[in-house]
């Protein structure tokens, strides 16, 4: 069969992938944690992208944040990862050209993993369609290079748990770029979205080039005892180890109102509270879904400062986009 009649028949043929937010550092893992969200109410908190081989090229934005989609669809980070899937791919030539729908239902700059869901939820999506030219390992690497050019610098912690679900630690070595660490399942993340966007880029010039050594010896010793708690099943503990030396101090004062939350969560049980990746999102734990519910209830009262602001109770999802079906 020539390659215009294998083109002509995959005409129609769809895929489509959600990718859920995450939330990125996890204030104790800088660059190196993330952990994918779902909603106790099971509503979607992520981007959908649907796919089809089609006679042209196109990409429509929808959903409730396609207004801050770029219209140019180069600018657009769902069309650069289609980009990039294709430049990479042995056999272009013999694939039709591609439908693509961004169903953007996160708000951009939000601390909540939005770049990545975009960038995740179209790899994943094309992948599928294209009957899986790349492994897991390839696409993750596709995902960081397109999510570094939104954010000026190549971190996994946004797109890792967002692809695979879980709390995920990035490994330093290339075959195993990620370990998945035992899922918290006893914790709520209360995450409150004030309704303004910070953009990573803008947050990241804030911090300092190098660090002091103390800083470094702290960070290790929280990172590390972190990860043993959650190997031990100290649940409980490994949440009140949670501590960012290395962002927070430079980020908070970015953040109208993170510092009078977090002192009044904490002084409420919050067993940790935190800066959700780059902000201005707020994250608290507790292990108390009544606490939970008030902690809600203050965020939403004290917190959100604009219309487009959300407080939102979530678990870590167990699935990412690679195992999440949709429809
Ligand atoms: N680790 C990144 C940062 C997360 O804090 O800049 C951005 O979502």
């Amino acid at each position: 069969m020539s390659t215009a009649n294998i083109k002509t028949d995959l005409i129609g043929r769809k895929a489509s992938a959600y990718a859920p937010a995450s939330t990125g550092n996890v204030s104790v893992g800088f660059d190196l944690l993330g952990a994918a969200l779902i909603r106790v109410d099971q509503k979607p908190l992520g981007d959908t992208v649907h796919v089809e081989f089609a006679e042209q090229d196109q990409l429509i934005n929808s959903g409730e944040f396609a207004h801050v989609c770029p219209p140019d669809k180069n600018q657009n980070l769902a069309w650069i990862a289609y980009s990039l899937f294709k430049n990479k791919l042995t056999n272009p030539e013999q694939f039709p050209a591609v439908k693509m729908e961004l169903v953007k239902s996160l708000p951009v700059g939000s601390g909540l993993g939005s770049s990545a869901c975009s960038v995740v939820a179209s790899l994943t999506a094309l992948n599928r369609l294209f009957d899986f030219p790349y492994t897991d390992q390839e696409l993750l690497v596709l995902m960081g290079e397109v999510e570094a050019g939104a954010s000026g610098d190549l971190h996994y912690d946004n797109v890792a748990p967002s692809y695979f679900g879980g709390l995920q630690l990035m490994s330093p070595h290339q075959d195993t770029p990620v370990i998945n660490l035992p899922n918290p399942d006893s914790w709520y993340w209360v995450v409150a979205f004030p309704g303004f966007s910070l953009p990573t880029k803008e947050a990241r010039e804030v911090l300092p080039k190098q660090v002091d050594k103390s800083v470094a010896i702290d960070n290790a010793q929280y990172l590390a005892a972190f990860v043993a708690y959650l190997y031990q099943g100290e649940q409980t503990l490994a949440a009140k180890t949670i501590k960012d030396v290395i962002a927070e101090p430079y980020r908070a004062d970015l953040i109208a109102g993170f510092k009078t939350s977090k002192q009044y969560l904490l002084a409420q049980d919050a067993l940790a509270v935190g800066i959700s990746g780059a902000g201005p999102t707020l994250f608290a734990l507790t292990t108390d879904l009544t606490k939970a519910q008030q902690y809600k209830e203050y965020l939403e009262q004290n917190y959100i400062l604009a219309d487009k602001g959300f407080v939102h109770i979530c678990q870590c999802a167990t699935l990412g986009a690679k195992d999440i079906q949709v429809g």
